[in-house]
């Protein structure tokens, strides 16, 4: 038997462009999924016979990563699923790690790397953001260019990242969740139809490339006024790209009076917001009026981490 417990992330900022190679910052926070496996006479998942539809992540994993005999696969996730705070990730993340555990040969980097194929396939088109941060933990920098700390370097159909461990002071960030569940795959071809046909589309991805940057150096000075702002206004690039919701846009604007500064966190389209704030409190209660469910998450938590 072999468990693997592994982060949740939010993407600070830099989602969606981050798919066309553009620099993107995530957190892996302290809500975390389990995944343990254990040989067994066949292929089932909490239980159920393993399907498609229903464990496509878990199936894709298996199809990538295994080729010996049936396991049980028993997951227990601490992260709401489709919140757009890496469930997807964390299930693909701890099955593979859970698997190679099984076969004694853990490696850290061929886990993030099956992960990104794993979402690729499920989700038709995906960068490693989610994947990466899951798998390392901590703070993650996807550059278009290597750097300091670079922890492997992913390639797929032309497009290009560089993954770099992003030492980032820990916080406390408030997440709300709309309840609705953000699909993808669905709005990641949203944003790429929207670019393909637009030279306008390409320059609002290009300048969340840039926030993002400036970004990071707010992040490392601890310049929270700096980054908060930066954080709204990727917001409203995330907004033009369509990808933001009138849920999404009601818990944003019920928590920017109590906050430095606030966004949608992943595909959006429902899923999470996410606000920087010394008051989380106020700002917890200003999302539930509104009928969002808020979470303080913590930063900073480890990577995928392996037990027998
Ligand atoms: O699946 P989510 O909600 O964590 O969003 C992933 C972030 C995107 O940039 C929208 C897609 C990707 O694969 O990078």
């Amino acid at each position: 038997m072999v468990t693997a417990s592994a982060p949740g992330k939010l993407i600070l900022m830099g989602e969606h462009a981050v798919v066309f190679g553009q620099p993107a910052i995530a957190l892996a926070i302290d809500l975390r999924l389990i995944c343990t496996i254990v040989p067994s006479a066949s292929f089932s998942v909490n239980g159920e016979p393993l399907s498609d539809r229903q464990h496509s992540y878990v199936l894709a994993a298996l199809r990538i990563a295994w080729d010996s005999s049936p396991v049980s696969i028993q997951i227990n996730s601490g992260l709401p699923s489709g919140s757009g705070l890496g469930s997807s990730a964390a299930v693909t993340v701890a099955t593979l790690a859970a698997l190679s555990g099984l076969n004694g040969d853990y490696e850290e980097e061929v886990v993030a790397r099956n992960g990104f194929e794993v979402e690729s396939v499920v989700q038709g088109r995906a960068s490693p953001i989610d994947t990466s941060t899951c798998t390392h933990g901590r703070g993650i920098l996807i550059g278009n260019s290597p750097g300091p700390d670079l922890l492997w370097h992913i390639e797929k159909d032309e497009r290009e990242w560089y993954v770099h461990n992003c030492e980032v002071p820990e916080m406390d960030i408030v997440v709300g969740y709309t309840g609705i569940i953000g699909r993808t795959g669905p709005l990641v071809a949203k944003v790429k139809r929207f670019a393909d046909r637009s030279r306008f589309g390409m320059e609002i991805i290009e300048e969340i490339g840039q926030l993002t940057t400036e970004g990071l150096r707010m992040l490392r000075t601890g310049d929270k006024v700096g980054l908060g702002e930066l954080m709204t206004r990727n917001q409203k690039l995330l907004a033009i790209l369509g990808v933001s919701s009138p849920a999404l846009n009601k818990l944003i604007r019920a928590s920017l009076p109590h906050s430095y500064g606030a966004k949608l966190t992943g595909a959006g389209g429902g899923g999470s917001m996410i606000a920087l704030t010394d008051r989380p409190a106020d700002v917890c209660e200003a999302i539930r009026k509104r009928g969002g469910v808020p979470y303080v998450v913590r930063t900073g938590a480890r990577g995928v981490t392996l037990s027998d």
